[in-house]
């Protein structure tokens, strides 16, 4: 065994180092536990750039069942009620354990949170810290929290590679060091790696996050859910940057509107107007472009000099791309910005594997449903990360895990032979052909062992699932059902089943003529 694995031989692994990570490690000390990320601690996650905040309901107009009933006719139908009362509930208990962990979140001259409005949301509840700086000022202000935290390991420049079990579960966790291959043994594994935007070619999220989270439990037998559930942000700046960046819903909850290259406001007429759920802003964003039209937020009037203090960050990403937002247009389209989908999870973040638990993006709580209400996933990301530490603190001592072989290391991940498939056939509106036609494309990819096979997984996973689902619900837009069916079904399989239902539609005419 090497020299790290013998040293952290035992402990738990957290990998990621986003909201859910940290909250996890902090959760669970002082017992020892070490965490793996790719990057330095808390960098290149989805929590670190977020500009929304955390959806808490702390305003004397607010409650928790308000709350809910906003997440509820979000996921449209989708989500599990009984885990979304759960977490909703505790949202202000997860802000004060966030502020007890060091996150200074803004507030007004008497004290009381400063609350901002979001699509969807029937009143400002929305908590930010550094305003839409939110994400990075919480995950650095964890990060310090951790790093001066004796129990906790951190092991940067590290990539999770594979889960390995026996027929008990979990028994290591098989990484790519500087020096090779690692391998940590250990019989409990959280997994807070975060989303799949790296699947896409316009996404909000760090290009290098694909799913790595589903690839692992996928590929350790775990059950997954909803994966067909994708949501595209309506709003991010149309530009050339890689991932591009996002122009927060938070600018058209101070009253930014939508228009088009006509200068027509075309949500005006639709329910919530600019701030209908996300799904609906961003089809017809699309329908707009689809049509050979331009998209533009215009801020001019409801922010105007204002724009650059109260949206700093959004501001800076504007004049990076040469513009002014507090005089000119902003140029907007939707973009990869979230997965609903994931590792089925029960309320303690516990998988079907035994000793494997995932939080934040990665998991499917059913929180979310068809449609995630903005700000719900650093609220997720908080409360699913503490409810692993203390239920892995409240289970029994780990047995002494099992010396571990040497494992080879499958060869470097790889998207972008994924990237233009999920594009053009799993974006705002699908049809069953272009569904069919990603099967038949991924499915070689994903059961070979070359460098796209594991993201292959993950888009396969998603493919698969949205085949099934011949229904328009939430994010899951499909042009040949376009209606709700009345039966509400949520899904769930593991790899394997899916596999087994992919070579069936692969070999199907219509696919290969897709
Ligand atoms: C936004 O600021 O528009 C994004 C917030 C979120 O995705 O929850």
């Amino acid at each position: 065994m090497s020299e790290i694995a013998d040293r952290l031989n035992g402990r738990t692994v957290i990998v990621g180092s986003g909201l859910a990570g940290l909250m996890t490690a902090l959760a669970l000390a002082p017992e020892p536990v070490t965490i793996v990320t790719r990057a330095a601690l808390g960098a290149q996650t989805s929590s670190a750039w977020a500009q929304g905040g955390i959806a808490a309901s702390l305003g004397a107009d607010d409650s928790a069942e308000l709350h809910l009933a906003d997440t509820l006719t979000a996921g449209d139908g989708l989500c599990d009620p009984v885990i979304a009362a759960g977490i909703v509930a505790e949202a202000p208990a997860a802000i004060a354990a966030l502020e007890r962990a060091g996150v200074r979140f803004d507030k007004t001259a008497d004290g009381s949170f400063s609350l901002g409005l979001e699509a969807a949301h029937s009143r400002r509840r929305v908590v930010h810290a550094e305003g839409d700086g939110s994400g990075a000022a919480i995950v650095r202000a964890l990060v310090t929290a951790v790093i001066a935290t004796p129990s906790i390991t951190v092991l940067e420049g590290h990539e999770a590679r594979r889960i390995l079990t026996d027929e008990s579960g979990v028994t290591g966790l098989l990484c790519a060091g500087d020096n090779g291959a690692v391998t940590l043994p250990t019989r409990r594994i959280v997994l807070a790696t975060g989303g799949i935007g790296g699947l896409y070619e316009a996404s909000t999220n760090p290009m290098g996050n694909f799913g790595q989270g589903i690839m692992l439990a996928a590929r350790a037998g775990a059950v997954l859910a909803d994966m067909e559930f994708v949501q595209f942000h309506p709003t991010a700046l149309n530009s050339r940057r890689q991932p591009l960046a996002l122009v927060s819903e938070a600018v058209r909850g101070e009253g930014a509107v939508l228009v088009n290259e006509s200068g027509e406001r075309f949500m005006a007429g639709v329910p919530g107007a600019e701030l209908a759920p996300r799904d609906v802003v961003a089809r017809a964003i699309s329908g707009e472009l689809a049509r050979g039209g331009r998209v533009f937020l215009d801020a001019r009037v409801a922010l105007g000099d204002r724009f650059a203090t109260r949206f700093p960050v959004i501001d800076a990403l504007c004049r990076e791309a040469g513009i002014d937002a507090s005089r000119q247009l902003i140029p907007v389209r939707p973009a990869v910005h979230y997965h609903m989908g994931g590792v089925a999870t029960d309320a303690a973040g516990r998988s079907s594997v035994a000793g494997l638990w995932v939080a934040g993006e990665a998991a499917s709580t059913g929180l979310h449903g068809a449609n995630r209400l903005a700000s719900n996933s650093l609220l997720e990301a908080a409360v699913m990360g503490m409810r692993a530490g203390c239920d892995i603190l409240a289970g029994p001592a780990a047995s002494t895990p099992v010396t571990q072989a040497a494992y080879p290391l499958p060869v470097v991940a790889d998207a972008s032979l994924v990237r233009p498939i999920v594009s053009r056939h799993l974006g705002v509106l699908r049809n069953a052909g272009a569904i069919h036609g990603a099967v038949a494309s991924l499915l070689p990819l994903a059961e070979g062992d070359g460098p796209a096979a594991d993201p292959a997984i993950v888009a396969l996973l998603i493919a698969v699932f949205a085949s099934l689902r011949t229904e328009s619900r939430g994010a899951h837009a499909r042009t040949d059902f376009p209606l709700k069916r009345a039966e509400v079904v949520r899904r769930a399989m593991t790899l394997a089943e899916t596999l087994e239902i992919a070579r069936a539609t692969a070999s199907h005419p219509f696919a290969r003529s897709a």
